[in-house]
């Protein structure tokens, strides 16, 4: 089938690269090694970040080839980087690769298992996080509860622009943090279709930090 690279639903980017699609295989298959779960994590997340960093500010510099000077760029506002703990952490040091001077704050939310519902045990952000483009991470997009939190506090720090960037979403989660903040666009490899009743993204690939830390 021929890919169109991202296709757009209902505000939510679904990256379809090929290159997100094997990524994706491989943190799906239930027989995927922690290293490689690892690597390919951090590989989509460079993926995801391409089509998320789409829109970003740039502005001239001149830059001097061995040859001669030619026209170049330069990002014209901060990045940081804002992993919930503990799975988001799985996308930072890939994205670090390519943005090396990023910033990086840590949201730690663990959602309570009676309810469902985030419980925030962690917060440390950059001073400059009003200043900042924000990307959010984490791997799965699952009741959006703990995201809708995390950008509730970058909002509250005066962050005003964030990106929330993840693997898998689906529906609800999608649903949840639109309406809590629909001014979040959201970059994903896939929408799958199901949460199950403990919160589970189905098919989904199971408990994204469990797999990335080898703690499952
Ligand atoms: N968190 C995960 O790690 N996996 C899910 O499916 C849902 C939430």
């Amino acid at each position: 089938m021929e890919s169109q690279q991202r296709t757009e639903h209902n505000g939510v980017t679904v990256v379809d690269h090929p290159l997100a699609a094997l990524a994706l295989s491989a943190l799906r298959a239930e027989r995927t090694p922690t290293d490689e779960f690892r690597r390919n994590l951090q590989n989509l997340a460079v993926i995801l970040l391409a089509e998320a960093s789409r829109g970003w500010a740039t502005f001239p510099i001149d830059v001097e080839t061995p040859l001669r000077s030619c026209a170049g760029a330069a990002l014209a506002r901060p990045v940081t980087l804002v992993p919930i703990l503990r799975a988001g952490l799985g996308m930072v040091d890939g994205i670090l690769r390519v943005l090396p001077d990023a910033t990086v704050g840590h949201l730690g939310l663990y959602r309570d298992e009676a309810t469902l519902r985030p419980v925030t045990y962690y917060s440390r952000l950059p001073k400059n996080v009003d200043e900042a483009t924000v990307l959010l991470l984490d791997p799965m997009l699952a009741t959006g509860q703990s995201a809708a939190a995390a950008a509730s506090i970058l909002k509250s720090q005066g962050a005003h622009s964030i990106t929330f960037v993840c693997v898998v979403a689906c529906p609800a989660g999608i649903a949840h943090l639109q309406r809590a903040h629909p001014d979040v666009p959201i970059v994903t490899a896939a929408i799958d279709p199901e949460l199950n009743n403990v919160g589970y993204i189905v098919p989904g690939l199971g408990d994204a930090g469990d797999r990335y830390f080898g703690t499952g």
